[in-house]
């Protein structure tokens, strides 16, 4: 059995006494993603791991996905994306900026993102922290005429992030080459989506990459959307982790919104960042595990 504690009383749990570097048996990684799936967040503690047995632990969830940004890819391994506000020579060894703002990872793309892992190689002094917005819970506490008004509704999504409107101050640890843009066609996905493995209504994406409703009115639409996304972001639904090193923190992207936030750039931290993306066939193995959190974790 995972040896688990909660992060907070809703829904996040880090665990302990566990080794992943090795070869996984089914069941022992059966039981690593029902946990995951149940509590949206699972933090690995104390792991000590290279970039190629991080990445086969990576594969077990899914196919990684290269971020599009690729000036920042491990050397040794192409699908860990270096996020750093270390230099060397002067020029950055990583990502420094990776989405202050609330968001879901590759909404931008017709197959988005299943779980985000980072693996914690060094720490700040201060700051650093992810924050997570439980979207189950935004989902579950609308009124009734919300849920219904919202139910049909399709969001048109693009890279980027829909509040700020400069795009080059939205992107601008990294602006997009034309060749990097034109991999980005316009991309649709339901505002409230059924979890691919859970079955459960979350709200999706209404942060970040939303820039629209299909067949709505632009202002209409905007207005819409920052509304669900106030509300979805509210204190209340939202948990703070900062990291420590060793720690492989791995989210749910469907039933979470999340974002970085600032360090000093002169406090060094360094994460692995591993996308995996959601599988697109229905006979995914991990699709008949649909526990619920409140049975499993607490
Ligand atoms: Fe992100």
């Amino acid at each position: 059995m995972l040896n688990t504690k909660p992060l907070c009383p809703a829904f996040g749990l880090e665990a302990s006494g566990v080794d992943v570097s090795g070869a996984l048996s089914d069941a022992a990684f059966d039981e690593i993603a029902r946990t995951f799936f149940a509590a949206q967040i699972l933090v690995l503690r104390d792991q000590r791991l290279t970039p190629q047995q991080y990445l086969a632990f990576a594969r077990r969830f899914g196919p990684p996905e290269p971020h599009v940004i690729d000036q920042f890819h491990h050397p040794e391994e192409a699908n860990i994306l270096i996020l750093s506000n270390r230099r060397k020579d002067g020029q950055p060894i990583g990502l420094a900026d990776a989405g202050t703002y609330f968001h879901t990872d590759y909404s931008y793309l017709q197959v988005p993102a299943r779980a985000t892992m980072l693996y914690s190689i060094e720490v700040p002094k201060a700051g650093g922290n992810t924050l997570f917005a439980n979207q189950y819970a935004a989902y579950d506490d609308l009124p009734d005429a919300m849920k219904r008004r919202i139910a049909p509704l399709i969001a048109v999504h693009h890279y980027g992030n829909r509040k700020v409107a400069d795009e080059m101050s939205r992107v601008a640890a990294s602006p997009l080459t034309d060749e990097q843009k034109a991999k980005m066609p316009l991309i649709t996905h339901p505002l409230v989506r059924a979890h691919p493995v859970t079955g459960r209504k979350a709200l999706y994406a209404v942060s970040g990459s939303s820039y629209g409703i299909v067949g709505m009115p632009e202002e209409e639409a905007v207005a819409l959307l920052d509304e669900l996304a106030a509300h979805a972001t509210q204190p209340k639904y939202v948990l703070s982790y900062a990291y420590r090193v060793g720690d492989v923190v791995i989210w749910d992207n469907a039933s979470l919104l999340h974002s970085a936030t600032l360090t000093d750039p002169d406090d060094p931290r360094t994460l692995w960042r591993i996308t995996i993306k959601e599988p697109s066939s229905k006979l995914d193995a991990l699709e008949v595990l649909a526990p619920t959190f409140a049975a499993q974790a607490m």
